[in-house]
């Protein structure tokens, strides 16, 4: 099954990058083409036989990928579904006028942006990671997706750690290949 495929190629590191937190590696996929084609494949047949039917042009505008591994995928993604490609950067790392979200991490607070004129008010949009933990960072991604004028329709993830129960943070529907229970 394409699940368990892409899942051997899912590496743990416990107690990385400190004691306790077990480290999901995602890079091993990546040395694999036939693994990063399956997964592509898995996001793109979910997006085109389920997300696109709630679209009011049966299409997604735009693939929104959060900084940094979400730039690894969301742009393949994008290409394949004919869509846009929009960076969600750390604070101050994108030139022009951009809209700026905070969220909490482990420590303290950090920040994104978004290029302001990167969605235009009413398009479809989706957002992409490598991995949802306690969902903060993919909220703020979705106040800067609302401050551009637009919604998002779905947010997508290679791994949830459903045990952090991210999806009750977000407003729009969360689409996993693997959960961590
Ligand atoms: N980001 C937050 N938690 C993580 C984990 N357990 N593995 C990889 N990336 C993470």
């Amino acid at each position: 099954m394409d699940v368990e495929f892409i899942k051997k190629h899912l590496v743990p590191h416990p107690d990385f990058p400190k004691k306790g937190i077990v480290f999901l590696d995602i890079f091993p996929l990546l040395r694999n083409p036939i693994a990063v084609e399956t997964l592509i494949t898995n996001f793109v047949h979910h997006l085109t036989s389920s997300t696109v039917a709630k679209t009011p042009n049966h299409k997604i505008d735009v693939v929104v990928g959060l900084d940094a591994r979400g730039f690894l995928f969301g742009p393949i993604i994008a290409l394949r579904l004919g869509a846009a490609f929009v960076p969600v950067r750390k604070a101050g790392k994108l030139p022009g006028q951009c809209h700026t979200a905070l969220y909490e991490k482990e420590y303290g607070v950090d920040s994104f942006d978004i290029q302001v004129d990167a969605i235009q008010p009413g398009q479809s949009v989706i957002v992409v990671d490598d991995l949802i933990a306690t969902g903060g960072s993919a909220k703020a991604a979705g106040e800067l997706v609302a401050k551009c004028g637009s919604q998002v329709l779905e947010y997508l993830f290679i791994i949830e750690l459903a045990f952090l129960k991210p999806a009750e943070k977000l407003d729009a529907p969360l689409y996993s290949i693997v959960q961590v229970e």
